[in-house]
């Protein structure tokens, strides 16, 4: 079969590889479409080194249809849509006994850990499997995983048909956080970022969605205009650096400024770096901050609401390449992130 395979930091190479046999106890899958996520980004350039492995399968957003059923599996039929959480944790470390999964300190993911869906057929364990309703297109089971972990800070936060939302970055997940929390309110949401393409996309799919471009106007002072002088309550940071833009506050604190007295804020960005934050502005709110880490179960929400029609995963592709072109895709998003929020990769068509 033919793979994306990360050969050397910086490289995909589009090569013939082994085809993964159907073991007993797992299902083959027929990968149909894959998609680039932030976290393969930096793998794509070494800096989850030596965490991954060379020459290394990427992707573990990826979705398809069983071509195979293993001995022993009961539940799945060849031609099933399916969705595979690319998450592996023990069930025996502390975080796992307290039932707390996504804290697991030996979690692993398919695609990072050991080789993942950027290729043409995987085979995998059902417990890893979500079945997918015949009606969701193929190339948006490949955006199940991306959507769940907006509908988990969705969960995390537990949002509320009343609450009025800020979320601090329009990217990937900040538009993922945006879809989830149009399930439950159409109340006003806040997005923050710094190019107006992406902040364009939120109020082209959605009513009430006010879009601020920290680089032009404080965030802080806007949201706090638009509220009567309370501010929201609810602020997701989904930005991921600590830096503050000139004139502005950095984006963890930005989320502190903007939130109501007795408000949360909900931090998904994964800087490395220290964030600068006056604990004393959080307290004197009696603010909450909660985190919320990749997904747990919300693969079962997310195709829900796939099936019903209520997310706009449309909103989300900014273009569709060949599997083939997995390079370009990177070289793509690193270049013009202004226009290109997730690609597509297509398994299926020739090359
Ligand atoms: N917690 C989790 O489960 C989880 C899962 C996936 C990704 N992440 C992390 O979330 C963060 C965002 O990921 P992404 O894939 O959406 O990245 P992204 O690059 O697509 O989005 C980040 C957005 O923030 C904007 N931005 C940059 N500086 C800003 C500022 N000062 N103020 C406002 N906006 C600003 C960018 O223009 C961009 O649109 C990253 O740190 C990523 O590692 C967390
Ligand atoms: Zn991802
Ligand atoms: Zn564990």
């Amino acid at each position: 079969m033919k793979a994306a395979v990360l050969t050397k930091y910086n490289q995909v190479e589009w090569k013939e590889v082994e085809k993964p046999a159907c073991k007993p106890g797992e299902v083959l899958i027929k990968v149909n479409f894959g998609c680039i996520c932030g976290s393969d980004q930096h793998i794509h350039t070494g800096e989850f080194h030596p965490r991954t492995t060379l020459p290394l399968i990427m992707g573990h957003e990826f979705g398809g249809v069983v071509s195979e059923v293993g001995e022993g599996v009961s539940g799945w039929q060849v031609g099933d849509k399916v969705a595979p959480d690319p998450i592996i944790w023990c069930g025996k470390c502390p975080a796992c006994l307290k039932g707390h999964y996504p804290a697991c300190t030996s979690l692993k993911l398919i695609g990072i850990d050991m080789d993942g869906g950027f290729c043409e057929y995987v085979s995998l364990p059902p417990s890893m499997l979500y079945k997918v309703p015949a009606n969701i297109p193929d190339e948006h089971v490949a955006l199940v995983e991306v959507l769940s972990i907006g509908c988990h800070a969705k969960n995390r936060a537990n949002v509320q048909e009343n609450d009025s939302i800020v979320i601090w970055g329009s990217g990937k997940i900040g538009l993922c956080i945006l879809q989830a929390v149009r399930t439950v309110t159409d109340n006003t949401v806040f997005m923050v970022d710094i190019i107006d393409e992406r902040l364009a996309i939120g109020p082209k799919y959605y009513e009430n969605v006010v879009p601020i471009n920290a680089k032009n106007e404080d965030p802080v002072e806007r949201i706090k205009q638009e509220t009567d002088g309370k501010g929201v309550d609810i602020a997701f940071e989904a930005v991921g650096h600590p830096e503050a833009i000139a004139n502005s506050v950095n984006p963890v604190t930005g989320c502190i400024r903007s939130i109501v007295g007795g408000g949360k804020v909900c931090v998904l960005g994964l800087a490395a770096e220290p964030t600068d934050v006056v604990f004393r502005e959080l307290i004197w709110k009696e603010g909450t901050i909660v985190t919320s880490r990749v997904s747990h179960g919300e693969f079962a929400e997310a195709i829900e609401h796939l099936k019903n029609n209520r997310l706009k995963p449309e909103a989300l592709i900014s273009q569709v390449l060949h599997g083939s072109e997995t390079q370009k895709g990177f070289e793509l998003l690193k270049e013009n992130p202004a226009e290109n929020i997730k690609i597509l990769l297509d398994f299926n068509a020739a090359e």
